[in-house]
This record gives C-alpha cells, sequence and structure tokens, in this order.
C-alpha cells in the first residue's frame, strides 16, 4: 500500500514570516502522515523558518532544488548536506522550470539523485513533456527517457522509496489540467518502466505524483486513479485553506 503524498511546490514565493504563518494556520489540521503525507517545498530562503515552525507537525519539509556536491566552490548552489541537517525530509529535483530556465540536463537531475540519497532526503524527481512533444504525440518516449536517465545506477531500494512527479508542461500554471486519464496513463507508462528496468515490487513501492493546475476541485477524481499517488501543486499550495482542502482530500 502506498501513502499518498500531496505536496506544496511554492516555487518563487512566500518569505519566513509568510512561511512561519503559513504552518500555524495549517499544523493542527493535517492528516495523519501515515494515511496521506502533506509536504510543503519552500524557496531556500524560507526553510529554517519552515523546519522551526513545522517541528512536532504532521507536515513534512522540503527544498525545490538542491546541487549534487555538498561544499565546494559552487557560488549561489544549495548544499544536500545542509538541507539535511537542517531537516528536510524531502527534495523536488528536475522540475522543468529548473530545466527550462537554468538548462538542467538528465544528468545534472540523475546527480542530484544521488547526493540526496547520500543524504538520506528523498528525492522528487520531475519529468513531463512540453505541449509541442504532446501534439507530435512523442510523450510517452520523452517522459521514458527522462526516467531512464533520472534513475540511472540508482539501487532497486532507492527507486522503491523516491517520487517522481510527471508534470506535463503545458498544464503548469495554465489552468488546463491534463484530464484524469491523460494523467493516469502518463503515471502508468512510468510505472511500468520502473517495472521493465527493476521489477514488479520496485514498481509497486514508487509513488508517483501528478502535477499541473491541481486544485481542490479535481484532486479527489485525479487522486482515485491506481496509478496516481499524490499531487505537487504549485499555485493552490499557497494558501492554508486551499492547501488543507488538497491534503485532507479524503475527508
Ligand atoms: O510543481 C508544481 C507545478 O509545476 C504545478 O504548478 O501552479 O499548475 O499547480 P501549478
Amino acid at each position: 500500500m502506498r501513502t499518498p503524498i500531496i505536496a506544496g511546490n511554492w516555487k518563487l514565493h512566500m518569505n519566513p514570516k509568510q512561511t512561519t504563518e503559513f504552518v500555524a494556520a495549517v499544523k493542527d489540521k493535517l492528516p495523519e502522515a501515515s494515511k496521506v503525507e502533506a509536504l510543503i517545498c519552500a524557496p531556500a530562503v524560507d526553510l529554517e523558518s519552515l523546519a522551526q515552525a513545522a517541528k512536532g507537525s504532521e507536515l513534512r519539509v522540503g527544498a525545490e532544488n538542491a546541487y549534487f556536491e555538498d561544499e565546494g566552490a559552487f557560488t549561489g548552489e544549495t548544499s544536500p548536506k545542509v538541507l539535511k541537517e537542517m531537516g528536510m525530509n524531502y527534495c523536488i529535483i528536475g522540475h522543468s522550470e529548473r530545466r527550462g530556465y537554468f538548462h538542467e540536463t538528465d544528468e545534472d537531475i540523475n546527480k542530484k539523485a544521488k547526493a540526496l540519497f547520500a543524504n538520506d532526503i528523498t528525492p522528487i524527481i520531475c519529468c513531463g513533456e512540453s505541449l509541442e512533444t504532446r501534439e507530435a504525440n512523442k510523450q510517452e518516449d520523452w517522459v521514458v527517457s527522462q526516467i531512464k536517465a533520472a534513475l540511472a545506477g540508482l539501487s532497486a531500494d532507492q527507486v522503491s522509496n523516491l517520487v517522481i512527479a510527471y508534470e506535463p508542461i503545458w498544464a503548469i500554471g495554465t489552468g488546463k489540467t491534463a484530464s484524469s486519464d491523460q494523467a493516469e496513463e502518463m503515471c502508468k507508462t512510468i510505472r511500468d518502466t520502473v517495472k521493465d528496468l527493476y521489477n514488479e515490487e520496485t514498481a509497486e513501492n514508487v509513488r508517483i505524483q501528478y502535477g499541473g493546475s491541481v486544485n481542490p476541485g479535481n484532486v479527489k477524481e485525479l487522486m482515485a486513479k491506481p496509478d496516481i499517488d499524490g499531487g505537487l501543486v504549485g499555485g493552490a499550495s499557497l494558501k492554508p485553506d486551499s492547501f488543507l482542502e488538497l491534503v485532507n482530500y479524503q475527508d
């Protein structure tokens, strides 16, 4: 049985004070983490406030990016080792905004996954196709190749424990959600890919999220699909009420 995971990706929003206020507003109304994991991934500058405010609650905390080295002459980067010291449970890697605006490659994302595992932080590996790729009906090949590259060299045990987020780029921040059938189809393809690369047990264990205009109005339908284990949510995770509706979708 996979534990559903609903995660907010705040992107470049919120400051430390807003972070503390947000957590104070949600922390007593979250589901038990053993039933549904509620996670906030915040900008690096907010992580100390996030970790402090979430202490002792059911809220899981995470970063939106990390580098693949723990320390060194890498100006402006974020150390996975320090993220661990700060208490981060998760870290998003390979978001399409990182791949697009900051030119991250599949190889970088694979190195980041390994560096996070070395620091006991669970990676949330993002994948997803552009509108152009979908219109050319090449989305499966595209996503399968992203997954193969991201997982290269990871053990079955590591893959069993990580999270994959399928986020079609054309559905991000556009209000245009993939239909629940389109989302399920690709999440199943990803699970089948993990089965081909590893084995049935690993494929059954890995959690797969859908991301792209998830909101309180569509979360239930998406979560009812057999291969969708969670949501990675941008805009609708920024307000406490809406985040609470998302994580309490089972009520
Ligand atoms: O990582 C979450 C994301 O890219 C989706 O954003 O605003 O469409 O929920 P949004």
